[in-house]
C-alpha cells in the first residue's frame, strides 16, 4: 500500500485549507489532499464578499454588535471580538497574496452592504469574490516548494488509536489523530497519510438538502469523519437557508443571487408587485437571513408559488453590469434581463453554522487535529451567521491555528505502526443506483421535514427515516468496495442525523432553528454539543 508522511496534512483546498497551508509551509512540509479539482470548493462560488471594518465611519463595535444581533444571542463574545478585530490584518494578507477588491474612482474600497449589517463594510471583487480569493491563494500555493497538492483524493476516515486495535472511549480526552485514509479516485485504492498535525478544512454540507447553493463537494465529510472518530460537534441544528437562490427547477445546485443585490436596493415582491418584507421586519429586505428566509417561506405557503420576486430594475444598467456581471449573465442565459425583469427567487440551503467543535485556536476535541472554515464551529456565528462573516472567520482561524501549531508541532511524533486499509471482504457493487436513490431520499425528507420551519412531529418523521437509511447504507458499505458516491452518502446520512438530533434537543426557537412547538426563546442559553 502506498503511504506518505508529512508534517502538516490538510484536507480541503478552499480558503481555510489554502490559507493555513501558506502559513504552515514556514514550519515544515505540507500536503493538501482534496477530493475534486484543486479549486472546486464553496470558496470559489462566494459572491458578496468579506465583511471587515476598513472604513473610518465604521467601527469594530458596530460589526461586533451586528454579528451578535444576527446570531440571536448565541455567539461567543470573545470569539466575535477576536475575529472582527483580527480581520483587517488577515485581509491585508489576502491582498498581499494578490487578491483584488473593487475600488471606487476615489481609490477608496467600494464597500457593499448585506442583510443585518448596519454599515457598508463588505469588500468584494465584482460578484465573484470567492473566485478571486481562490485564484490568488492557489497561485501562491503553486509557487511554494514546501506545499504539495493531491487532487481527486477523497479523505475517508481519520486514523486514531481505533485503527491500532485499541478501544477508544467517547468520553476520552486522549483520542489522537495520526493522519487519514484517503481514496485515490484514479487508482480506486485507499492510501495512508501519516501526519504530525492534521487540519480538517472540508467545508459545508449543503447537499444534505434537496436544494442548495453549494457545489457538489459540500457533503459534510469532515464533520462525519470527526464524529465517527468520536470527536465533538456543536450546534448542528443551525442550517442557514439563503433567502434568494435563483428559481430554476432544472438547475442543481441552485445559482445564488447575492444578498449584495438587496444591499444595492433590491426589493422582495409578491407576484402582484407588492413589497412584503416591511410586514415582517422594520429592516425590510435587508433584515438578517433567518428572518427574510422565513418571511419568503410564509409568502410561498400563502401564494402556493415556489418563489417570490426580487426587483432591482430601478438601478441603472451600467451600475448593475459593473457590480453584478456574473449574476446578470446568468439571468440572461435563462431569458431574464435583470435590468427590466423581476428575478424569481427561492430559499436554498446555503451555510452550516455549526460544525466540529474547536477552541479559540481551532483545536478540536481530538489531539493533533484542527478544524478551520465552514466545517468548524468556533462560536462566531451563534444561531445565525451574519452575511459575509465566513470567509473572514476562515482567514482569521487559519492564522490562529498556525500560532498554536507552531508551538506544538515540534513535540509531536509520527505514529508508525498504522495498518493498511483492509477491504479484503468487500466486492464491487453492481447496484450503485441504490446509493443514488438513498441520497435523493435523504435530501428530500431533510428538505420536507427539517427545513426553515420545524416541529417535533416532523423531526421524529425525519429521524425514523434516517434510522432505516443508516442501517441499509452501513450494511451495504461493509460489503462493498469504496466509491466516492457511497462515502458521500454515508457522510450525508451521518450529518443529517446530527442536524436532526441537535434540532430535537433544542426546545426553543432561536436564529435559524424555528419550531412551531416552541416558538419562543428558552430562558437558558445553551449550545448543543454531540
Ligand atoms: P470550502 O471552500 O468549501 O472548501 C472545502 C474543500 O474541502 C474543497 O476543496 C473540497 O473539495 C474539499 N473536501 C471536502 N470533503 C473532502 C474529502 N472527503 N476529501 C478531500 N477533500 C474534501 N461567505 C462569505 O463570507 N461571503 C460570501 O460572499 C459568500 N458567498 C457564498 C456564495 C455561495 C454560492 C456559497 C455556496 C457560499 C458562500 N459563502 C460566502 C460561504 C463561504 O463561501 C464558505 O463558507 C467558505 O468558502 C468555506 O470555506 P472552506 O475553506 O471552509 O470550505
Ligand atoms: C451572498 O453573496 O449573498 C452570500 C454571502 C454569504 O453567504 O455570506
Amino acid at each position: 500500500m502506498s503511504f506518505k508522511k508529512v508534517d502538516f496534512l490538510i484536507v480541503g483546498s478552499g480558503i481555510a485549507g489554502l490559507s493555513f497551508a501558506l502559513k504552515a509551509a514556514k514550519l515544515g512540509k505540507v500536503l493538501i489532499v482534496t477530493k475534486a479539482n484543486e479549486d472546486e470548493s464553496n470558496t470559489k462560488y462566494a459572491q458578496g464578499g468579506v465583511a471587515v471594518v476598513t472604513d473610518q465611519t465604521d467601527s469594530f463595535e458596530k460589526h461586533i454588535q451586528d454579528t451578535h444581533t444576527a446570531g440571536d444571542g448565541l455567539c461567543n463574545p470573545q470569539v466575535v471580538e477576536n475575529v472582527i478585530k483580527e480581520g483587517p490584518a488577515r485581509i491585508d494578507e489576502l491582498i498581499a497574496y494578490g487578491t483584488s477588491f473593487d475600488k471606487e474612482a476615489s481609490g477608496e474600497y467600494d464597500l457593499a452592504k448585506e442583510g443585518g449589517h448596519s454599515e457598508h463594510r463588505i469588500l468584494h471583487y465584482k460578484d465573484i469574490t470567492g473566485y478571486e480569493i481562490e485564484r490568488a491563494l492557489l497561485s501562491q500555493v503553486h509557487q511554494n516548494a514546501n506545499i504539495e497538492i493531491l487532487t481527486h483524493y477523497f479523505a475517508v476516515d481519520l486514523i486514531t488509536q481505533h485503527h491500532l486495535g485499541e478501544h477508544v472511549d467517547k468520553k476520552s480526552q486522549d483520542i489522537n489523530c495520526y493522519g487519514i485514509y484517503a481514496f485515490n479516485t484514479r487508482s480506486n485504492r485507499v492510501e495512508k497519510f501519516l501526519a504530525k498535525i492534521t487540519l480538517m478544512a472540508t467545508g459545508g454540507a449543503g447537499h444534505v438538502y434537496a436544494s442548495t447553493t453549494n457545489p457538489t463537494i459540500a457533503t459534510g465529510d469532515g464533520i462525519a469523519m470527526v464524529y465517527r472518530a468520536k470527536g465533538k460537534v456543536r450546534n448542528m441544528e443551525f442550517i442557514q437557508f439563503h433567502p434568494t437562490s435563483l428559481y430554476n427547477p432544472s438547475e442543481y445546485p441552485a445559482f445564488l443571487i447575492s444578498e449584495a443585490v438587496r444591499g444595492f436596493g433590491g426589493i422582495l415582491r409578491r407576484a402582484n408587485g407588492d413589497s412584503f418584507m416591511e410586514e415582517y421586519d422594520e429592516r425590510g429586505s435587508l433584515a438578517p437571513r433567518d428572518i427574510v428566509a422565513r418571511a419568503i417561506d410564509a409568502e410561498m405557503k400563502k401564494s402556493g408559488l415556489d418563489y417570490v420576486y426580487l426587483d432591482i430594475t430601478h438601478r441603472s444598467k451600467s451600475d448593475l453590469l459593473s457590480h453584478f456581471p456574473n449574476i446578470y449573465e446568468k439571468c440572461l442565459s435563462i431569458g431574464l434581463d435583470m435590468t427590466n425583469d423581476f428575478i424569481p427567487v427561492t430559499p436554498a440551503a446555503h451555510y452550516l453554522c455549526g460544525g466540529i467543535l474547536v477552541d479559540e485556536f481551532g483545536a478540536t476535541s481530538i489531539q493533533n487535529l484542527y478544524a478551520c472554515g465552514e466545517c468548524s464551529s468556533t462560536g462566531l456565528h451563534g444561531a445565525n451567521r451574519l452575511a459575509s462573516n465566513s470567509l473572514l472567520e476562515a482567514a482569521v482561524y487559519a492564522h490562529r491555528i498556525f500560532l498554536d501549531a507552531s508551538v506544538r508541532f515540534s513535540t509531536i511524533n509520527f505514529q508508525d505502526n498504522v495498518p493498511d486499509w483492509d477491504d479484503s471482504n468487500t466486492r464491487l457493487s453492481n447496484e450503485d443506483i441504490l446509493v443514488t436513490h438513498n441520497l435523493r431520499e435523504t435530501q428530500k425528507f431533510m428538505s420536507d421535514y427539517v427545513g426553515i420551519v420545524r416541529s417535533d412531529f416532523r423531526l421524529e418523521r425525519a429521524m425514523s427515516r434516517l434510522g432505516l437509511l443508516h442501517e441499509e447504507t452501513e450494511s451495504f458499505y461493509k460489503k462493498t468496495k469504496l466509491s466516492v458516491k457511497l462515502c458521500e452518502l454515508r457522510n450525508v446520512i451521518q450529518v443529517a442525523y446530527l442536524v436532526v438530533k441537535s434540532a430535537m434537543k433544542r426546545k426553543e426557537s432561536r436564529g435559524l432553528h424555528y419550531t412551531t412547538d416552541y416558538p419562543d426563546h428558552a430562558d437558558v442559553l445553551e449550545d448543543t454539543i454531540l
